[in-house]
């Protein structure tokens, strides 16, 4: 029987949750197409559509928040985030956003040309979404190992460095204006990525003169398993860890709604003066003066105390074993998850649960629904209703290789017990997997389908 890692905090604030009957359940899916997203939060009994933004605050934070500096320019602030972000990443200039997506934005606009690659090794869907809209092409270079959901291999989230080398001289350097890691790696099971291959990367885009970039919401989660898992680092600080992460990179995109424990929040960071003024151009068209970006003064200290707080080693220990704890249940009742668990997320493998439903009827998404129905759980699909795109010449689907239910878990949120439930209604539903159907799309938009589609069961 797993163990459960104790709480290295207690908890001062509740918030109530209640359970819904089945009845309930079926009209409330039936009303919201079918896509969880459209469900009100406060019908879902258990919330792990995403760890983003969900984190409880710690008091610090709280009381941090009473210290905003309201003013437009300047803000103290400011100052204390500047020296968090300087600290952590080294990088010399940075620019807070209302989140992640914005400091992707901001930097895409002033990078990517129509035409151009974006190679990672796996951009997420909001990633891949802004580089799509500056009219370039996000490639995924995933070592092999991280798409088989049964290996037990340690840095799952690599890119592979031969394919990335030869994807630069296929295209030619110029046509890629920058390289990307996304630490860990979120679409494909909340993977870590090596240092040795974090290094490795930097220095073949450096080869052909291309900035890199690190998509960086779950950098401490990566550092702490480079320290469990990467010879020579077991004892070194996460926090240097983290470091030497960025030393190799350029700069970084942040949503800081993950590792730095925010409600909301983000930046970007560089170390190229020239590429800070143009970004600080395009802030203040998108999100605001380059001093608060988007954000409040509070909003600045919470995101500055939660930086550190991130990056604490008593709360990444409970952090990963809290996750490991509920992957671990899983594998005891031989539900089929991607294995090893990442740090923020159990990844249900849909394929496996559900192999009598084919990736064109969306068994991740189908997955998701039966989850609601058994339990009041809410988890996402991270398949083909994300993934899958139409082939431009052929006009067919290339579905994704991993079609899977992501269930987030929120940062120092639920306990032992929720997680318990989530594990037995998991179990449930486990067994009556064949009653499970598949489903199809009554709307479909172009971009990010996921968060708006509707279907219907088949
Ligand atoms: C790896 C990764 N990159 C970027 C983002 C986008 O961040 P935000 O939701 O703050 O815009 C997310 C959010 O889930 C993410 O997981």
């Amino acid at each position: 029987m797993a163990r459960f890692p104790v709480e290295p905090f207690k908890i001062k604030v509740v918030e109530p949750i209640r359970q819904t009957t089945l009845a309930q359940r079926e009209e409330i899916l039936q009303q919201a197409g079918y896509n969880l997203f459209a469900v009100r939060a406060e019908d879902i009994y258990i919330d792990l559509l995403t760890d983003s933004g969900t984190s409880a605050m710690s008091d610090s934070q709280w009381a941090g928040m009473m210290a905003g500096d309201e003013s437009y320019a300047g803000c103290r602030n400011f100052f204390n985030l500047e020296e968090a972000v300087r600290s952590i990443t080294g990088f010399r200039y940075f620019v807070p956003t209302h989140q992640g997506r914005a400091a992707e934005n901001v930097l895409f606009t002033c990078t990517i040309e129509p035409g151009q690659s974006v190679p990672s090794n796996m951009h997420f869907d909001t990633t891949q979404a802004n580089v799509i809209a500056r009219g370039g092409d996000p490639v995924n270079l995933l070592a092999e190992e991280g798409l088989d959901p049964t290996s037990h291999a340690p840095f799952k989230g690599d890119v592979d460095i031969e394919r990335l080398e030869a994807f630069i001289q296929q295209v030619g350097p110029e046509s890629v204006p920058l390289g990307m890691l996304t630490v860990t790696n979120n679409s494909g099971g909340g993977q870590p990525v090596s240092m040795a291959n974090i290094r490795a990367t930097g220095e073949v885009l450096h080869r052909y003169g291309i900035p890199f970039f690190l998509d960086a919401c779950r950098y401490a989660e990566n550092a702490y398993f480079i320290k469990l898992r990467e010879p020579g680092y077991a004892d070194t600080p996460v926090l240097e860890i983290a470091r030497e992460m960025f030393s190799y990179a350029d700069g970084c995109t942040m949503s800081a709604k993950k590792d730095a424990l925010v409600n909301i929040g983000g930046f970007l960071a560089m170390n190229d003066e020239e590429l800070y003024q143009r970004a600080c151009q395009q802030l203040i068209l998108r999100e605001g003066f380059p001093t608060y970006g988007g954000l409040a003064g509070r909003d600045l200290e919470a995101l500055a105390r939660g930086l550190w707080e991130g990056v604490d080693e008593r709360y990444l220990a409970y952090r990963v074993a809290h996750t490991r704890y509920l992957a671990d249940r899983m594998v005891e009742e031989s539900i089929p998850i991607l294995e090893p668990p990442g740090g923020h997320a159990v990844y249900l493998d849909a394929r496996r649960f559900l192999p009598h439903i084919p990736q064109a009827e969306l068994p991740g998404q189908a997955l998701t629904c039966a989850l609601f129905l058994e339990g009041g759980i809410r988890g996402v699909e991270i398949g083909s209703v994300m993934f899958a795109r139409e082939d431009v010449e052929t006009g067919e689907m290339i579905y994704p290789e991993l079609e899977l239910v992501r269930l987030a878990i929120p940062r120092r949120v639920y306990t032992q017990a929720h997680l318990d439930y989530v594990a037995e209604t998991c179990q449930r539903l486990y067994e009556c997997r064949e009653e499970i159907g598949g489903l199809r799309y009554t709307y479909a938009p172009d971009l990010l389908r996921h968060f708006t589609a509707r279907f219907e069961p088949l």
